[in-house]
């Protein structure tokens, strides 16, 4: 098996390399030949710089592959094969990231249909998170247990509803069973909203306050 072995050896080797590179480009700045990875904004919403970068307005050489931003609206989007999902905020000096699911912004029916994946790619999510859990097409609607509405996905004979936590709906013997399937939506309260809030928040206002993920160590994408 040569090729995985000169493969892992290669890859330290790069990584020094962007280092300097990247180190070159803050020192060298001033040389028009390196303006190219110069922070930008997309008009609204944060600096994009490394590891980000934002393709048609930078090189793809300022950042990572997963990490490509691309501007709609003046806005930073974050691309993946299930949403796009709005950049809201950026914390470079502890490598995390708030985003939203686009969906939020855009759907007449604006509820999250599928899980966020984020795997292999380095974000994860952040241990700030919770869940809002979608029920959807169920047969019954719980009984004494606090929901959210989700009116714009129910028919005549099927609700469709979120909850925060899925597991004490199965401690009142609501089976979930009675839905044809759910989805997890992760969201992080914002500085500005407590639980009480959060209680009087529809699933939409809370779906906008986005949630965290964080990325990894540079070397390893
Ligand atoms: C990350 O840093 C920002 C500001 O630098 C701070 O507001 C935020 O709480 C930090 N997030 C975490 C998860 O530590
Ligand atoms: C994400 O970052 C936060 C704050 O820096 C930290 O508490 C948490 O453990 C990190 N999560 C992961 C999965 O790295
Ligand atoms: C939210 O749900 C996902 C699975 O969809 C799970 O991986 C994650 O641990 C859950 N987060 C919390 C805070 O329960
Ligand atoms: C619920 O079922 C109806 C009828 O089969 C379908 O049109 C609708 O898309 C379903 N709702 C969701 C959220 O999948
Ligand atoms: C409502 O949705 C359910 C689940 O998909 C479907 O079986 C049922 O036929 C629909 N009922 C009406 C009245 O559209
Ligand atoms: C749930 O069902 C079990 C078994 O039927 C029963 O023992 C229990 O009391 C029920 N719990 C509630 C909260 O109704
Ligand atoms: C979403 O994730 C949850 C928990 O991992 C799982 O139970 C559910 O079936 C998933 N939903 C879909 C639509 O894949
Ligand atoms: C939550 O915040 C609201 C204002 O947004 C405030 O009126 C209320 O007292 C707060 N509740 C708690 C329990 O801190
Ligand atoms: C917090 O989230 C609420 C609901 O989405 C939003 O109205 C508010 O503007 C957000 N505040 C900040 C500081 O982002």
């Amino acid at each position: 098996m040569i090729l995985p072995i000169s493969f892992h050896y290669i890859k330290p080797q790069l990584c020094v390399i962007t280092t300097i590179f990247f180190f070159a480009t803050t020192v060298l700045s001033s040389n028009p030949k390196f303006k190219a990875c110069t922070p930008k904004s997309c008009g609204n919403g944060p600096s994009i710089k490394y590891p980000f970068w934002i393709s048609h307005e930078q090189e793809s050489f300022c950042g990572y592959p997963n990490f490509e931003i691309t501007c709609m609206d003046k806005s930073p989007i974050l691309r993946t094969p299930s949403y796009d999902f709005l950049v809201k905020d950026i914390s470079y000096s502890n490598s995390s990231f708030t985003v939203t699911n686009m969906a939020a912004y855009e759907d007449n029916c604006p509820v999250p249909l599928y899980n966020y994946t984020f795997h292999q790619t380095p974000f994860t999510y952040s241990s700030e998170n919770w869940n809002l859990s979608f029920f959807y097409n169920c047969t019954t609607e719980p009984l004494d247990h606090p929901t959210y509405k989700v009116d714009c996905a129910k028919n005549a004979s099927h609700y469709s509803f979120a909850v925060f936590h899925k597991e004490a709906l199965e401690h009142k013997n609501y089976s979930l069973n009675e839905c044809q399937f759910m989805v997890n939506a992760p969201f992080s309260m914002n500085a500005s909203v407590n639980f009480t809030d959060l209680l009087r928040m529809n699933y939409i206002e809370i779906l906008k306050m986005g949630f965290l993920l964080n990325w990894t160590a540079h070397c390893e994408y």
